[in-house]
């Protein structure tokens, strides 16, 4: 199973971003953890993030085919792009948002997600963990 990760803007500023809402993990150490835990399932993970709309419209398209699904957390996108939604229509993507924080219970302009309603499902809330445990999720769906 190939699976593809992506993350949205700011999130390269883990570590030293917000930690109240996002925790201590750099995110290169959050993948990390990730890689490992898809490497005992023995699922083929890719990594990816950019600060850039466009360029994750591009990387949700090159997926098409690609991958069996995605994990993404569109960041600050997930409340304001309609073109992320479009390129996850677009190619049918099986995917699962996530999200270190607890969106539904920040400022309300973060409740609302263009994503949401074509996910597989939302994990918000659980840091790190939200990523480990779509890796979960996406495993059992494929059993
Ligand atoms: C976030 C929540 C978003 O509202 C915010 O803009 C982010 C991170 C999260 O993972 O909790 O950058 O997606």
């Amino acid at each position: 199973m190939k699976v593809q990760v992506i993350n949205g803007p700011n999130l390269n500023m883990l570590g030293q971003r917000e930690k109240d809402h996002y925790g201590e993990l750099t995110l290169d150490k959050i993948n990390e953890l990730i890689l490992q835990k898809a490497k005992k399932m023995k699922i083929d993970i890719g990594f990816f993030q950019s600060n850039e709309e466009g360029q994750i419209v591009s990387k949700i398209q090159e997926c098409s085919g690609e991958n069996d699904f995605i994990i993404i957390n569109p960041a600050a996108f997930t409340h304001t792009s309609i073109a992320i939604r479009d390129a996850l229509l677009s190619v049918k993507a099986k995917f699962v948002e996530v999200h270190l924080s607890n969106i539904f219970n920040r400022e309300d302009f973060r409740q609302h997600s263009f994503v949401s309603s074509i996910a597989l499902g939302v994990i918000s809330g659980f840091g790190y963990q939200s990523y480990l445990m779509a890796l979960d999720a996406i495993d059992n769906i494929q059993k």
